[in-house]
């Protein structure tokens, strides 16, 4: 299988270290890939939003399955582009991924499909933003409707900063705030049949101890030695089928990759947010557990459908990615500098590196690129172990200014021993 993973952060390496594991896929490109991405695929400078660019590369190469990474290019509808074409692809079409695109429109499918979630309000001004914050009381959120890479959401005690983001958002949704652990189950979907991944855990806060401003995720792992039994069962049952068969309802039959995130409440699990891709840098820890071949999986959701006996292998043990980000991310991350180290890194037993915000300085050198500069994931027999591998790992890489969380996984480490 020709496969073209669109997208050039770590989730995309993730992708591609994935596909270039499994064996039915004999030829990999990406687009626009990274240096991570560039030693196991050939890498393609397209602008990937641009249905017109991406089926013009996808063809050209013979793609026989296109992963779209990241939300951009969904809601930008390169997937309905693709399908048009004939052109695998996994990835939800333009209106499915609306999912993610609109907090309004995923609010509506949830109520018509009777999924557990926040009850909330769509505002479009301050009086109406004014009324609901009194309705739910504090703490409030105020999420911006439209997409913001997980940075449009704010969660506070202070009536005035939820107030001021709102106004700078302009149509915001306000909610109920939940309370309970956060998991992140994604679940690979034809649009009838759904299979669900490992549930996984992120850390959205920049700092230790989840202090500091949401970014875009800081650090995961999987499993969840601590996720009640069931878990996944009872979100297929009361979350996942009844949104895939309202969407089906509504003529956007959802095919791809559906992110679940949840809040267990003590009155059990509600959907905190969906998105249309999968989460970053949940992806890096889910897939790197995943012992079946993904080629052949991801491209069954746009080719004749999953089996709906598919049953997914993992491997035993754990997986914990710590994410390298630059100074000052994520307000506005210094880019340029050297990064050095990567290679003393990889030699951490059962450790690796992806690369999410790197490009070439020159042509050997690397430097940072972006927000999150790349992420050290660290595999082991135990969560303890996984944990203490990423971190070596992570304490060899130099990068002037830069920073990383240092409690990733360590109370779900601590608990599981
Ligand atoms: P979202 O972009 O909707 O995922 O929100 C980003 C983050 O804000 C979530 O991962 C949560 O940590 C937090 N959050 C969002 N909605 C709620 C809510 N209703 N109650 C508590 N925390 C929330
Ligand atoms: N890590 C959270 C997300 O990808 O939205």
């Amino acid at each position: 299988m020709k496969a073209l993973v669109l997208g050039g952060g770590g989730r995309e390496h993730a992708l591609v270290r994935a596909l270039s594991l499994d064996p039915g896929v004999t030829d990999l490109h990406c687009a626009p890939g990274n240096p991570g991405t560039s030693e196991l695929a050939e890498n393609h400078v397209i602008n990937v939003v641009d249905g017109l660019a991406v089926t013009q590369l996808a063809a050209r190469i013979g793609a026989e399955l296109v992963v779209i990474g990241p939300e951009a290019p969904l809601v930008a509808g390169v997937a309905d582009a693709l399908r048009e074409r004939g052109i695998p692809v996994f990835g939800p079409d333009k209106e499915a991924a609306r999912l993610e695109g609109s907090k309004g429109f995923a609010k509506e499918v949830m109520q018509a499909a009777g999924v557990p979630t926040a009850r909330a309000r769509l505002c479009r001004s301050p009086h109406q933003v004014a009324e609901a914050l009194a309705e739910f009381g504090p703490p409030y959120v105020v999420k911006d409707d439209g997409l913001a890479a997980g940075k449009g959401v704010v969660v506070t005690e202070d009536r005035a900063a939820a107030e001021r983001h709102a106004r700078e958002c302009g149509r915001v949704v306000v909610e109920e705030y939940l309370d309970g652990p956060e998991v992140s189950l994604f679940v690979v979907s034809d649009g009838v049949h759904a299979v669900p991944l490992l549930p996984a855990q992120d850390f959205k806060r920049a700092y230790d101890g989840d202090q500091g401003p949401n970014t875009g995720g800081m650090g995961a792992y999987a499993p969840l030695p601590w996720a009640p039994p069931g878990l996944v069962d009872e979100v297929m049952e009361t979350v996942v089928r009844p949104t895939l068969a309202e969407m089906a309802r509504r003529g956007a039959r959802y095919q791809g990759l559906l992110y679940v995130g949840l809040a267990l409440t003590s009155a059990g699990p509600r959907v905190v947010e969906f998105n249309a891709r999968f989460g970053d840098p949940e992806c890096q820890v889910v897939l790197d557990r995943l012992a079946t071949p993904i080629g052949a999986l991801l491209q069954a959701t746009d080719t004749g459908g999953l089996p709906s006996d598919t049953r997914l292998d993992w491997r035993s043990g754990a997986a914990v990615t710590v994410v390298v980000a630059a100074e000052n991310y994520p307000g506005d991350p210094v880019k340029g500098d050297l990064i050095t180290g990567l290679d003393a890194a990889s030699a951490v037993e059962g450790a690796y590196v992806l690369h999410a915000g790197t490009a070439w300085s020159g042509a050997r050198d690397l430097k940072a690129n972006g927000g999150r500069v790349l992420d050290v994931v660290g595999t082991g027999d135990t969560l303890a172990q996984a944990r203490e591998r990423a971190y070596a790992a992570a304490s060899r890489i130099e990068l002037r200014g830069s920073f990383y969380r240092r409690d990733i996984a360590e109370r779900a480490a601590a608990q599981a021993s």
